[in-house]
């Protein structure tokens, strides 16, 4: 339309006025905001921009190297960091949800720097490195009108660069809704899938798994998540509902029975939910032959899954995610 294309002209020019000859980072998180930021300042200022995804070995099937061929295709500088290990490690043994969240947080910040270090090792003293987020308007406003709250919020302390570098942040959605965000995303071309892309928590799926997370656990939940996501496209509902984690109960078990054999399996819980903004959601009725044909094919096709259950919380009380 007329309007987003007079936004990403506005924000482009403004990008070039702030960033001048000046480099930038931007760590994408494989979601539309930070993507859709990031396509903007290529725009203005092209190769001088760098983007950043890191691996951290908790996203759902075969989604990273979907994002990293749709970023490929989008991004000409692009820096993939495999960092499965390093967030496995430091997560062995933690099962309190905010300690998960802190660990990943810290996490991908120590990442994050070693690559700015790679990328900008050469900075020259005083230089200003400028820093790109996908902040959108509601971000704004929940966090007071500081700075926003998606990504990294902590880059005060940027860690192995030069002392007297100077980090800037720029935020070209800051006055956008996450509508707003995609039909920016659409008029500067970016691939459907990115712009429709459903939320998905930074943590990925580290915050699914009630209990301990751990390689097996993760390849359980992928599987059970990636039939519920492939059943879900098949029944179209994929905008109508706003988004539908599976949550892993990993230290449950219950007794089931399969062919002539009893099993003990882990149930999973389906937690399918409309809204507008995610600050407050409905559970979704799904039809019921959609929850029949998921449930049917994870407990066939998932050894060691052998009940699937449904969340029907709204939030409030519930939030949509179980961590
Ligand atoms: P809750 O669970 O608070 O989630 O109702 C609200 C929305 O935010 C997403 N979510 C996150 N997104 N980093 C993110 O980028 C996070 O740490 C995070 N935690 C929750 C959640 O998927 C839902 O859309």
């Amino acid at each position: 339309t007329w309007t987003m294309l007079n936004v990403v002209e506005e924000q482009v020019e403004k990008i070039r006025e702030q960033v001048g000859e000046g480099r930038a980072i931007c760590a994408l998180s494989g979601g539309v905001d930070s993507a859709v930021a990031a396509a903007l300042v290529q725009r203005a200022i092209g190769d001088r921009l760098t983007c950043v995804y890191v691996d951290h070995g908790m996203m759902r099937l075969g989604e990273t190297e979907q994002v990293r061929r749709d970023f490929e295709e989008v991004f000409d500088s692009l820096d993939v960091v495999d960092a499965e290990e390093q967030f496995l490690t430091a997560l062995a043994g933690v099962t309190e949800p905010e300690t998960k969240r802190k660990i990943i947080g810290h996490e991908f910040i120590r990442t994050f720097e070693a690559a700015e270090v790679r990328v900008f090792g050469d900075a020259q003293q005083g230089e200003t490195v400028f820093l790109v987020q996908g902040t959108l308007y509601p971000d704004v406003v929940e966090s007071g009108g500081g700075a926003g709250t998606s990504t990294i919020k902590s880059h005060h302390n940027v860690g192995g660069l030069p002392d007297d570098l100077n980090f800037e942040l720029v935020e070209p959605l800051r006055a956008l809704f996450k509508d707003e965000v995609r039909a920016v995303g659409e008029q500067l071309g970016l691939p459907e899938r990115m712009v429709w892309r459903q939320p998905f928590p930074g943590p990925g799926l580290g915050i699914r798994i009630i209990g301990e997370v751990t390689k097996e656990r993760l390849d359980m939940l992928r599987q059970a998540d990636a039939i519920a996501r492939e059943e879900l496209t098949k029944s179209g509902l994929d905008r109508e509902i706003w988004q539908m984690p599976v949550v892993l109960l990993a230290d449950v078990r219950s007794v089931g029975v399969q062919g002539d054999g009893r099993t003990y399996g882990h149930p999973v819980v389906l937690r399918p939910v409309t809204s507008e903004d995610a600050m407050t959601a409905d559970w979704a009725r799904l039809p019921y032959e959609v929850m029949e044909k998921i449930s049917t094919r994870i407990t066939n096709e998932v050894a060691e899954i052998n009940r699937v259950t449904i969340d029907i919380t709204s939030k409030p009380p519930g939030t949509i995610e179980w961590e």
